[in-house]
């Protein structure tokens, strides 16, 4: 069965109350989801295997640790992923950029893809996928059904926050993906929002309504 890690570091913690807020407005709501995105790759790219390396430090030759060639991916599911991922990338400049575009039908809160965009050697690379919020689960199952269904193997998925029923639904589809979550709150409301969750993520990441 997948992992669930929850983050409790204490500079996690705080800017997310900040990025709760319905009083945050829309500059500062973007630039905490950007850090708590840096914040939680950090922690999401733990077990990323090592190579052994020789070089020579100044004083003497000797064995470090480098990156292995396994090649990091990070899937932002759109719009809101698109929030977390700079932040990400600052951790890992190296790493390609996929994209699946999905939206929750407002009736049937079913996800409906409408893009995905994604590097072609997909077979070889760690897959993040990244979205601020698990509700019902359905967009992200969703993603993850289409990176599978085009050869991904190893993905992980990360979020702000996220629903009890949104956890248990992803691990119940998809039980080789770990989930990181930064708040895990309550439960949904009647229209498939999180309670007490942050609002529509998008929304408050560009602006809109
Ligand atoms: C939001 C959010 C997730 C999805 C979560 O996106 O960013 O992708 O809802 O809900 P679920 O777990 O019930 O599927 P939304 O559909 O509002 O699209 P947006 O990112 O374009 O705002
Ligand atoms: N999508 C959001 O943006 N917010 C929620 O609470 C649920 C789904």
């Amino acid at each position: 069965m997948a992992k669930v890690h929850v983050f409790d570091h204490p500079l996690i913690q705080h800017k997310l109350s900040y990025i709760r807020d319905a009083s945050t407005g829309t500059k500062e709501f973007r630039e905490l989801v950007d850090e708590v995105g840096m914040l939680m790759a950090y922690e999401v790219t733990r077990d990323l295997e090592l190579d052994d390396v020789t070089i020579n430090t100044p004083v003497t030759e000797m064995t470090a640790k480098r990156l292995s060639g396994k090649k990091v991916a990070i899937v932002p599911i759109l719009r809101a992923g698109l929030g977390m991922t700079e932040g990400v990338l600052k951790m890992i400049p190296a790493a390609r950029v996929g994209h699946v575009g999905l939206y929750r039908d407002p009736e049937t809160l079913q996800p409906v893809e409408y893009f995905a965009k994604l590097p072609q050697d997909i077979k070889e690379r760690d897959f993040i996928v990244v979205d601020p919020m698990l509700a019902t689960g359905g967009s992200a199952i969703e993603a993850i059904n289409s990176l599978k269904k085009r050869g991904a193997t190893k993905i992980r998925f990360m979020c702000l926050i996220a629903a009890p029923e949104g956890v248990e639904a992803l691990q119940t589809a998809h039980p080789d993906v770990d989930i990181y979550i930064a708040g895990l709150d309550e439960k949904l409301n009647d229209h498939g929002y999180i309670v007490p969750g942050l609002g529509d993520a998008g929304d408050r990441l560009f602006g809109t309504k």
